[in-house]
């Protein structure tokens, strides 16, 4: 809370207290165990189970006699059995994937996620980290730490979670010996304070023969802490780095029973919201107030993070899934280029300059991963140099959107500033993520939402926007086609524009000639006009050769859904360079113009064009009916 514009919009302390006393949220404490394989995980959380009386009379009767079977040792129980329920997990003897255990006790409730150990399951262990409030780091008190200890507990670090017990479990298979645990956390206190872990409890345990774990054993006197679950039911867990961020919510979905109720559903990720309050909608900009806060439980006065509620505006304006509501006078930033830090889940490498889908918050968009600048030695550290990412590894990429989203760093708010990368073709998950900055950030440009909008530029004139985009080779006919196209359509009384290379080549893009770079900066700025005439309702055609697909494909996806019509004029090379209108194919053969399409510049068709123009069976007459028809059904 730094910027005094903050303060005038947040709650005051005794508020939080009061309202946090009265709250649910007060008495769920979410948290993750980790550990290596074999740690006892398993053992330890059917402990907690048993001890906080969950277990039903026959399921503890199947255990008992399950555990007879299987002979523990000592004659105990065996926990792990309770858990492991998985056919395949008993049988590779590891868990393998994360299981949410509910469990309480008078004093709180718990949600545990159960995660797997085994180095190549570190995608469920961040699955499981990223709700959680607590982790419990294990450690095996005749290994001491392990590099999984330190990857779990960098991965811990990383995703924000504050409060850390170290438990240091099979102490009844050291001889309950002082030495050795003191050994272990002077070990793990190096590490931790090298990563950035500040504060930790640690807590020697026997999570099979039940030591310090309900209550203090007395196989341990020389340990004065606290035994593991009165800790847990009495640690503070504090999401006041959320609540003391600016009101934000990106919306889930829109709730609209009927005309007279629109709502926006979401999760408040960060800071409180009150009636009357303002509010902007990102990216669109626009604002308005809240009118009222509906929950389950009735209409509500005040809401903060980390409620589900649902907001209803005092105006009629534009809000849909994915994007963001946000307080009014503290509007988070939009950018679409971002510092990273990746962790990798992924059996495939990740491949730079691959577009992946990237969910955060509540929208999708697509993003592409750079090369990395570094990948981190999670024992060491170190910063290494590195090609690409492979199965577990954690690294820091610049990652660029096809568009700008709002967001916050990771620090300050988990939810905007996570996000997952998924592989567009497989669908899997392929990584978790944080971001740590963006790059190149519209500090302080917020979108200015303008009250004449596109659909009303659109409306005044009648027509629905688009972009006929001619593409085809020198002298195929494109500006030919486009022209004849152009009034055709003025006497339909439609607003439009034309483009043309030649042209725009005189002014807006003067500075550019034709190589590989030049021609993709001309298709970028073209797209970008095309786009604004758009805005402005206009129905645009544009004739360039724009010889590369993926330039084409890029303005494609700048324009709204159905908006773009790509027309390949296709015209066979001969017969373009026979009619050579401009003589410049002859100038192109002799070697006096270089880098001429189609002569020693490619051309690549496109594959999937709206209309293909078959100039050799087509006249340009013919051509641009044809265009019509499918422009305006
Ligand atoms: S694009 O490749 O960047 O899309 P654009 O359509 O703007 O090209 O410009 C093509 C026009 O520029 C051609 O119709 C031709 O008149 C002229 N021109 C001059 N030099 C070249 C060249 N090397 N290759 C293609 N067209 C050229």
């Amino acid at each position: 809370m730094t910027d005094p514009i903050y303060k005038t919009d947040a709650l005051i302390a005794e508020d939080i207290d009061a309202y946090l006393e009265a709250h649910q949220h007060k008495t769920m404490l979410r948290f993750i165990t980790c550990g290596s394989v074999d740690d006892g995980k398993s053992t330890l959380i059917g402990r907690l189970l048993y001890d906080s009386k969950m277990i039903f009379e026959d399921q503890l009767a199947t255990l008992e006699a399950d555990s007879k079977r299987v002979g523990t040792q000592g004659g105990n129980i065996d926990f792990a059995l309770l858990v492991d329920g998985l056919a395949a997990e008993r049988e590779q003897g590891i868990t393998i994937d994360v299981a949410y255990r509910f469990f309480a006790t008078e004093k709180r409730k718990f949600i545990v996620a159960d995660t797997p150990g085994h180095e190549q399951y570190t995608r469920n262990m961040v699955t499981g980290a990223s709700t959680a409030d607590l982790a419990v780091i294990l450690i095996d008190a005749r290994k001491g730490v392990l590099t999984q200890t330190r990857r779990h507990s960098y991965l811990v670090q990383l995703l924000g979670i504050k409060n850390v017990v170290l438990a240091v479990n099979k102490m009844d298979l050291v001889d309950y010996d002082q030495a050795t645990y003191d050994a272990i956390i002077e070990d793990y206190t190096n590490f931790a304070r090298s990563i950035g872990i500040e504060e930790f409890v640690a807590i020697p345990i026997s999570g099979l023969a039940g030591d310090n774990i309900a209550a203090h054993s007395d196989t341990m006197p020389w340990y004065t802490g606290p035994a593991l679950l009165p800790h847990l039911e009495e640690v503070e867990i504090s999401n006041t780095v959320e609540q003391e961020q600016p009101f934000s919510m990106p919306v889930q979905w829109v709730n609209r029973p009927n005309l007279d109720f629109r709502g926006f559903a979401g999760l408040i990720a960060t800071g409180s919201i009150r009636p009357g309050d303002s509010v902007r909608v990102l990216p669109s900009g626009k604002t308005s107030e809240v009118a009222r806060i509906v929950s389950l439980e009735g209409d509500r006065e005040l809401a903060v993070a980390g409620e589900s509620v649902t907001l209803t505006l005092k105006d009629e304006i534009d809000c849909s899934r994915g994007q963001v509501i946000v307080a009014a006078q503290a509007p988070l930033e939009v950018a679409d280029q971002f510092e990273s830090t990746i962790v990798w889940m992924d059996e495939q490498e990740m491949v730079p300059g691959r577009a992946y889908w990237m969910k955060i918050g509540t929208q999708t968009v697509s993003a592409t991963v750079q090369h990395p600048k570094y990948e981190v030695n999670v024992n060491t550290q170190e910063q290494l140099a590195a090609k690409t990412l492979d199965l577990n590894a954690i690294g820091v990429a610049n990652i660029t959107l096809d568009r700008e989203i709002p967001f916050d760093a990771y620090d300050n708010n988990h939810a905007l500033g996570g996000f997952i990368l998924i592989d567009k073709i497989t669908n899997a998950t392929v990584a978790a993520g944080l971001i740590n900055f963006a790059l190149r950030r519209s500090t302080n440009v917020h979108w200015q939402a303008t009250d004449i909008d596109r659909a009303d530029h659109a409306a005044m004139k009648n027509q629905k926007p688009a972009v006929v985009w001619l593409t085809g080779l020198s002298g195929s006919g494109k500006s030919t086609i486009g022209n004849i196209l152009e009034k055709k359509l003025a006497r339909m009384n439609r607003h439009t524009f034309l483009l043309d290379g030649d042209n725009v080549r005189h002014g807006l893009n003067k500075d550019l000639g034709f190589t590989e770079a030049d021609r993709i900066e001309n298709i970028r700025r073209v797209g970008e006009v095309a786009k604004l005439m758009t805005d402005a309702g206009l129905i645009v055609i544009t004739a360039f050769i724009s010889p590369f697909r993926s330039e084409r494909d890029m303005v494609r996806s700048m324009m709204q859904p159905g908006e773009f019509v790509e027309v390949f004029v296709d015209t066979p090379l001969e017969v373009a360079e026979e009619r050579d209108v401009k003589g410049l194919y002859a100038k192109a053969r002799s070697g006096q113009l270089k880098n001429f399409t189609g002569i020693d510049s490619p051309y690549e068709a496109p594959f999937n064009a709206e209309i293909r123009i078959d100039t050799t069976a087509m006249s340009p007459e013919e051509a641009a009916d044809a265009i019509i028809d499918r422009l305006i059904p």
